[in-house]
């Protein structure tokens, strides 16, 4: 899967999937650009690839976005690939007094912040007829954890989205597709304060195992590959199984 001079956005690629996938697009000659905060994580991926362009952004912060795009556009002219990583686990209750707060912050980084930097990208996009990799979960889909409900109500609307862009697009032959990672060890578990180490998933997965970052990557190199050239507003689930239960 070749994407040589194919220009590829990774939100998120400072950690975890965003990280593996820039690094599996390098690999196959994407000129990637990397968007996170964390410049010390953001320097570690970037010299795992080949002349990656680093932009330290928060992805909810609207200067950001536009800057990210335009960064994008000065430096290689157009862009073929949109991966909207970047996302954020926060546990809440519907009794927790700062619940409201706490659901802001999953809906601003997941949904609003992808829906926005969506919008701006889309005009070059077309010009590409390039195509958009959503990561969402399966949490927008079941309940793994009733303290992950406002986390599923985010992921939810992504997948709501990648639908209905998906028909809205099709006319310009620009794809978008989903997918619904179950558990991969990165680091958004203890980002949120949860210390659960990833082996306690082991039991409850049908497989066996629990995911890592590169079972997502391939993934999201696939569908961003000519070979899905056919595949739109299609939702891939690598849960290992777990869905099954
Ligand atoms: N790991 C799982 O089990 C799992 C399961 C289902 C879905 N997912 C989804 O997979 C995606 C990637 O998560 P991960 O597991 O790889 O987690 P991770 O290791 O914590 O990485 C999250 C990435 O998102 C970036 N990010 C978060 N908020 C940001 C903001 N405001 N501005 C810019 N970047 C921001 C982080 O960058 P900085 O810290 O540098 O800002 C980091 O690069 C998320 O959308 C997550 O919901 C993960």
């Amino acid at each position: 899967m070749s994407f040589a001079n194919k220009v590829v956005i990774i939100t998120g690629a400072s950690s975890g999937i965003g990280a593996a996938t820039a690094i599996l697009f390098s690999q196959e000659g994407a000129n990637v650009v990397l968007v996170g905060r964390n410049e010390i994580k953001l320097a570690s991926v970037a010299r795992k690839c080949e002349n990656p362009l680093i932009i330290k952004a928060d992805v909810t912060d609207m200067d950001d976005a536009k800057r990210m795009i335009a960064e994008t556009i000065d430096t290689h002219g157009k862009i073929d690939v949109l991966v909207n990583n970047a996302g954020i686990v926060r546990y809440e209750s519907i009794l927790d007094e700062n619940v409201l707060e706490t659901f802001d912050a999953l809906i601003d980084t997941n949904l609003r912040a992808l829906f926005n930097i969506t919008r701006l990208a889309v005009p070059y996009l077309i010009e590409t007829k390039g195509n958009i990799v959503n990561i969402s979960s399966i949490a927008g889909k079941i309940v793994p954890d009733s303290r992950l409900v406002a986390y599923g109500i985010s992921k939810a609307g992504v997948d709501n989205f990648t639908k209905g862009l998906a028909l809205e697009l099709s006319k310009y032959g620009v794809r978008v597709n989903a997918i619904s990672p179950g558990p991969v060890k990165t680091d958004i578990l203890e980002n949120a304060g949860d210390e659960t180490p990833w082996e306690c998933f082991t039991p409850a997965m049908p497989l066996g195992k629990v995911g890592e970052p590169d079972d997502i990557g391939h993934l999201v190199l696939f569908l961003a590959s000519d070979k899905a050239g056919s595949i739109t507003g299609v939702d891939y689930v690598c849960d290992n199984g777990v869905m099954l239960k």
